[in-house]
């Protein structure tokens, strides 16, 4: 399975922020964004990962996350010249997906969740075809919504509907099988000129083959593209980590806990920010005596609210 990560577009909604600085490299709370839509990718077990994003933003991508390596992870890039849609970074990952499966994710989306890991593996593990996360919402009309069976297959699937056949939201993640590059080639562009995922997954479920996955009301699923998401999303996680104590999207932690990386990385990585909360995070995970544990049960660890029975 590879991923992917896109982190193109334009952000006018974000605008003067984003007028010379890429959405997802802005701050949610004391990280980039684009740290939470990798440690989805990361816990669900991948290790290849693609970032698309414009050709003037790529190399400040490279900048913060280099080849992965610090990570235990291999990340490349690809640049989208026009933010075309979403279905065009299928076809600008065809090689490096090759005929390898690929989760997709947008960057400005997170995802928070107690048993959330597990359920990502575990649709990563049974996927066939094309899977789908649906998400209740208050405002499906501002979004694709998904119409499924008692099965979690789909029934119907519409973009931004007058009248929504559900309350389900599809959100910014889609795992695939390696027929979506030619679904997506063949897919003509909408009226507002881009390639609609939307359209991709109806195909799919033409061929009763799109799953529906559902993140229930224990989930928080946010996107962040406007001013008063963005807030909102920083002001989630800053009270969520402060009550807690734990980070959520904390790569470093994740990379150590998956075992891609050892205790001594982990306090020398921690040490070269300790002027920083994120920096001391670090070092006490690293002096943290008991942490070993958890290494074999990552589904029980206390990441991203994971604990499943406390
Ligand atoms: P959008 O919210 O549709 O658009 P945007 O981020 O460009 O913002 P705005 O509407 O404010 O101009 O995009 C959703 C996500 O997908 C976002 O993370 C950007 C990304 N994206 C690309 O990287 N390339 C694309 O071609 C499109 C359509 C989106």
């Amino acid at each position: 399975m590879k991923g992917i990560i896109l982190a193109g577009g334009s952000g006018t909604r974000l605008s003067p922020s984003t007028d010379s600085m890429n959405k997802h490299l802005l701050p949610v709370y004391d990280k980039p964004m684009i740290y939470y839509p990798l440690s989805v990718l990361m816990l669900g077990g991948i290790k290849e990962v693609m970032i698309i994003s414009t050709p003037e933003d790529i190399a400040r991508f490279e900048t913060l996350l280099g080849d992965g390596s610090a990570l235990g992870i291999q990340i490349v890039y690809k640049e989208q010249a026009e933010p075309k849609g979403i279905p065009e970074a299928l076809i600008l990952g065809e090689e490096f997906t090759g005929k390898d499966d690929v989760t997709l994710i947008l960057a400005d989306n997170i995802f928070f969740g107690q048993g959330f890991t597990t359920l990502l593996r575990n649709a990563i593990k049974n996927h066939q075809h094309a899977t789908v996360f649906g998400y209740r919402v208050k405002d499906p009309e501002r979004f694709g919504v998904v119409e499924f069976d008692h099965h979690q297959k789909a029934i119907s699937i519409e973009e931004k509907p007058d009248d929504p056949k559900s309350d389900f939201a599809v959100t910014g993640l889609y795992i695939y099988d390696s027929r979506a590059v030619k679904i997506a080639k063949k897919l003509k562009p909408s009226e507002r000129g881009e390639l609609e995922i939307t359209d991709l997954n109806k195909e799919y479920l033409k061929w009763n083959q799109l799953h529906v996955e559902l993140l229930g009301r224990g989930f928080a699923w946010m996107d962040t593209g406007t001013q008063e998401s963005l807030f909102d999303a920083a002001e989630f996680i800053k009270t969520t980590q402060q009550r807690q104590g734990f980070k959520i999207a904390c790569l470093e932690e994740i990379a150590f806990y998956l075992g891609y990386i050892s205790r001594d990385i982990l306090y020398e990585k921690g040490k070269s920010m300790e002027k920083t909360d994120y920096g001391q995070y670090l070092i006490e995970i690293a002096n943290r005596k008991h942490s070993q544990q958890y290494w074999d049960t990552i589904d029980h660890h206390p990441m991203l609210g994971l604990v499943e029975n406390e």
